[in-house]
């Protein structure tokens, strides 16, 4: 038999300056399981760096850490004014559920992805391999050569994302969001998806 509340299929449409504040409706929070550690080689000029996944003795909880606030709301609206950039948003029974932020970095040819998110209820249904194949399609269109995606060491449910839609690990910063980055278990991962 038919569910008497059927959910309704969520929609993915162009973001207007009106869904900016509807923004705080998403909940992109995660929880991860394991953490890829950064382990410094060597040093001086010949320094490296490698990742280890290990799993947590506490699930790393983000919480309200990736909540989109008033000032991340500016941002958003500073960048959607811009008019150069791909805003999408998707929306489920008149909620928003997900966002998708891109613009050109015109200086080197590529576009940078501010926010791929979606809130927890609606993961895993093929909405985020859209939102990226989509941000894709945009880039080819724009000819910018690559994408950039960062994310955190502690997101390692992300990373496999951009694993899987191929994207490759490009770059790491041990020190981008604090000095403390290393310590905290919590280090900025670039991730590049080639066009050209
Ligand atoms: C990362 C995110 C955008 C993925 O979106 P999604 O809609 O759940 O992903 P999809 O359903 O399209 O998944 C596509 C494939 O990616 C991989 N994948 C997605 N989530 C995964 C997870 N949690 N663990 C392992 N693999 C995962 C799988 O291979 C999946 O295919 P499958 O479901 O057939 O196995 C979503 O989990 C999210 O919004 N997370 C919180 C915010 C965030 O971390 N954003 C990105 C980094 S800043």
């Amino acid at each position: 038999m038919d569910s008497p509340h059927p959910k309704t299929q969520p929609v993915i449409r162009p973001m207007t300056e009106a869904d900016v504040p509807r923004l705080a409706e998403i909940r992109p929070g995660f929880v991860s399981t394991t953490v890829l550690d950064v382990e410094r080689l060597g040093g001086g000029i010949e320094a490296g760096w490698r990742l280890v996944e290990r799993q947590l003795e506490r699930p790393f909880d983000k919480g309200a850490g990736y909540d989109f606030d008033p000032a991340e709301q500016r941002n958003i609206l500073g960048r959607l004014r811009r008019g150069d950039g791909l805003h999408l948003v998707v929306e489920q029974a008149g909620r928003l559920v997900g966002v998708l932020d891109v613009v050109p970095e015109e200086w080197n040819n590529t576009a940078w992805v501010w926010n791929l998110m979606l809130d927890h209820d609606v993961r895993r249904q093929g909405l985020g391999r859209e939102l990226f194949t989509r941000a894709v399609d945009w880039a080819r269109r724009q000819g910018y050569r690559a994408l950039i995606f960062e994310t955190q060491s502690n997101n390692v449910p992300a990373c496999r994302f951009y694993a899987v839609m191929g994207c490759e690990l490009e770059g790491i910063r041990t020190a981008y969001y604090t000095n403390d980055d290393l310590a905290r278990r919590e280090v900025a991962l670039f991730w590049i998806y080639r066009l050209a």
